[in-house]
């Protein structure tokens, strides 16, 4: 059986890569070991927003006297989050084997194993069938890290340390949860836990949360979740996990927090290992396969595009490098760019950024103009928001006036970071954004806000 490409993989950088394929007419296979649109929509970015929305209804509610508005016998039902987390799960990866199936893309469930170089390009086994391709594109994702910490491999197997794997179909809510990493997932799993009841400590090695993130930006969710019961413990290394604790070491003493599950969220790993990278002599680094800007790997007509290249974990990454591996493949010049792409972290108020902060400019030694506003400038944040401390920053070069970062506290935050993006990507100035229409009244018009400051 042979094809003009076969994907490895069916997460973000997989099925949209098949896609892509399918439409330019290449005769495309899709493996897929375990579910169809990957981690991102079984257990990644889908599961977690939809948990989270429903945290942010019950926390709206929960605080609607100020806006007017009460209701009793007010509940956060677990079980009824997580069957229609399921539903929409089910929704959306069905939408993606019908855009597969539109497509012409061949579907297969099983595990890829790279057989080797065969003359007419790459053989890959699936069981007992095997497939040939003329060009791979290796999309295998990434999984959990677990570091060496005693009793963590016994906790994560008797289930009482989780992984996002695990963790959204948790049948209840633990009285108590311990989140290891105050990065993304342990930040977005902590306010989902705080909003549906449970005690909730962050042990974070660093000293402050959310990584890369602007650290004014940190310290304000930081006491934003203090505010509502989350406690924070920061410099704090975890040494060990007993049958119901973590133990962790903050300067010097050793301190134990009981738990009733405990999250561990310390990073993602690529998926490099197991399946025959080696039988092709693909190039790995760092644990990671190394592309250039086109997705291209050291081995001639193979590609590789997502967190397998650990580059940018995030799915948007994945999907646009996956269509410059396409665009490649099929004659049409294409190159990736990183320095415009948004980040999210989707806590309750959201965080948004896209390009340098202020700290991240000043490393890179940039003479830089930073503009900081409080979100208060905008009418609607303030008639939707009685008690944020929201801000947006605006990073500038200082020579040529472009806008080089944005970095905002704020609900809709999210929803807004895209058109910073193309102004970053865009090389737009200082004078360029000032002619340009915000709609009003909206949250956006803080960035508009921002340049008249400059
Ligand atoms: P994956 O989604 O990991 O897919 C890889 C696929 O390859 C898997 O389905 C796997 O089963 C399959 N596979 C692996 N090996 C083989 C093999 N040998 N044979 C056949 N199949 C194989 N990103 C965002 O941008 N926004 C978010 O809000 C967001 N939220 C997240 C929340 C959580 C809890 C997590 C864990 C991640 C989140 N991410 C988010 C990150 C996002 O999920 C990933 O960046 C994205 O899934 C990467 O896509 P991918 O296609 O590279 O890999
Ligand atoms: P992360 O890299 O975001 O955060 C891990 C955190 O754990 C860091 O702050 C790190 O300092 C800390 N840490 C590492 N080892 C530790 C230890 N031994 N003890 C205590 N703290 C330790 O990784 P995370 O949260 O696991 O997420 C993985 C990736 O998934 C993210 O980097 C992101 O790419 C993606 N993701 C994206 C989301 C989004 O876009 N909204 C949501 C969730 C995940």
């Amino acid at each position: 059986m042979n094809y003009d490409l076969i994907v490895i993989g069916g997460g973000p950088a997989g099925y949209l890569g098949a896609e892509r394929a399918g439409q330019a007419g290449l005769r495309t296979l899709l493996i897929e070991k375990q579910y169809i649109g990957g981690v991102c929509l079984n257990v990644g970015c889908i599961p977690s927003k939809t948990l989270l929305y429903s945290a942010k209804i019950f926390d709206s509610v929960k605080h609607g006297s100020v806006y007017g508005v009460t209701a009793e016998g007010l509940k956060l039902d677990h079980s009824a989050i997580v069957d229609r987390k399921n539903k929409v799960v089910k929704a959306l990866t069905g939408g993606v084997r019908a855009q597969l199936k539109k497509h012409g893309v061949t579907v297969v469930e099983g595990f890829a194993q790279i057989d080797g170089k065969v003359d007419d390009g790459y053989a890959v086994r699936v069981g007992n069938d095997v497939y040939v391709g003329k060009r791979l594109l290796i999309a295998t994702g990434s999984a959990p890290a677990v570091p060496p910490i005693k009793g963590l491999k016994e906790g994560l197997e008797r289930g009482f340390v989780l992984t996002s794997n695990e963790i959204f179909d948790l049948e209840t809510v633990p009285a108590s949860l311990v989140v290891i990493g105050g990065g993304v997932i342990g930040l977005e799993m902590a306010s989902y836990f705080n909003s549906a009841g449970s005690k909730v400590t962050v042990v974070e090695m660093l000293d402050h949360i959310g990584g890369n993130i602007d650290l004014e930006i940190s310290s304000i969710l930081q006491a934003e979740y203090e505010a509502k019961g989350v406690e924070f413990k920061l410099r704090t290394k975890v040494v060990e996990v007993t049958a119901d604790s973590v133990v962790c070491e903050i300067n010097g003493e050793t301190v134990t927090i009981s738990a009733d599950k405990v999250l561990l969220s310390v990073g993602r790993k690529p998926v490099v290992q197991g399946f025959g990278l080696e039988n092709i002599g693909v190039e790995v680094m760092k644990g990671a396969i190394t592309t250039d800007e086109q997705g291209r790997t050291n081995v001639p007509g193979v590609y590789a595009a997502g967190d397998v290249n650990g580059r940018s974990m995030l799915a948007h990454t994945a999907y646009r490098e996956a269509e410059v591996c396409i665009n490649n493949m099929t004659g049409r010049r294409d190159r990736m760019t990183y320095d415009s792409i948004p980040m999210v972290i989707y806590t309750n108020p959201e965080v948004a950024a896209v390009g340098e902060t202020e700290e991240s400019a000043k490393q890179k030694g940039m003479d830089v103009e930073t503009v900081k506003l409080s979100m208060r400038y905008s009418g609607r944040y303030l008639a939707e928001n009685h008690a944020g401390r929201g801000i947006c920053k605006l990073v500038v070069d200082k020579k040529s006036r472009r806008i080089v970062g944005v970095n905002m506290i704020a609900n809709y935050a999210s929803e807004i970071i895209y058109g910073a993006g193309m102004m970053i990507d865009r090389f737009m100035t200082v004078e360029d954004v000032k002619r340009t229409v915000f709609p009003h009244p909206t949250v956006s018009e803080i960035i508009r806000e921002c340049v008249f400051e400059l």
